[in-house]
């Protein structure tokens, strides 16, 4: 059975764009099927549309109580039947009953280094730290904000003088061939969560750079 795959947006949805690629590819063996952003105007569920995959609106701002949008984010994602939710650059805080419930079956990828730099602006507090290195980390997720266990990183070097839209650039186009390969491994079987742990091909992995 090909792994269903549920993918969760709010903006750009470029890192979409490389999973429904490397679907097309048939380098993952599953497939895409359900979009769910919290912003209607989210340019990623074009990209969706374009490619024939369902997409749902779930506007955080047509509810007046968090807990109904939670409510309503977790049936939406219920009726999808996935066996796998990535989170990709959705850029709302999730309910404890939908990390728990999908716990060990929902990724995300971030852009830094973790355990360095969770939360927003990591490009720039990569550069004014003086780091030598940057990139970006796919991890389960669990309550704790861009915290749960890490699964592989790719990174790359800061160069002299480096803007901040140029190392976003190039951390981006890590992502585009890190996520697709995560989900890939996910989606054949290979990767686990085992009492908080990350498993790949039985064995314990530790989260290596690529
Ligand atoms: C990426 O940088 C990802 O690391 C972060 O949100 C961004 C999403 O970009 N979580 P896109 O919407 O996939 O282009």
């Amino acid at each position: 059975m090909p792994c269903r795959i549920l993918v969760l947006i709010s903006g750009n949805g470029s890192n979409l764009q490389a999973i429904i690629d490397a679907c097309a590819h048939g380098e993952i063996s599953g497939e895409i099927i359900g979009v769910i952003s919290n912003v209607p105007s989210a340019y990623g569920l074009e990209r969706a549309k374009s490619a024939g995959i369902p997409c749902r609106v779930i506007d955080h701002k047509a509810f007046t109580q968090r807990a109904d949008f939670d409510q309503a984010l977790f049936d939406a994602m219920q009726a999808y039947q996935p066996d796998l939710v990535v989170l990709a650059g959705f850029m709302r805080i999730l309910s404890e009953k939908i990390v728990t419930h999908y716990l060990g079956h929902m990724i995300n990828i971030h852009p830094s280094l973790l355990p360095k730099y969770p939360g927003l602006n990591t490009h720039q507090r990569a550069i004014d730290a003086g780091d030598s290195n940057h990139g970006a980390t796919v991890h389960f997720v669990t309550a704790e904000l861009d915290g749960g266990p890490a699964i592989a990183q790719s990174q790359c070097t800061i160069r002299p003088n480096e803007s901040v839209q140029s190392l976003a650039e190039r951390v981006h186009a890590l992502e585009h061939k890190l996520y697709p390969k995560v989900v890939a491994w996910y989606a054949s079987g290979r990767l686990r969560l085992i009492e908080g742990k990350t498993y790949m091909d039985g064995q314990l992995k530790s989260c290596d750079l690529s």
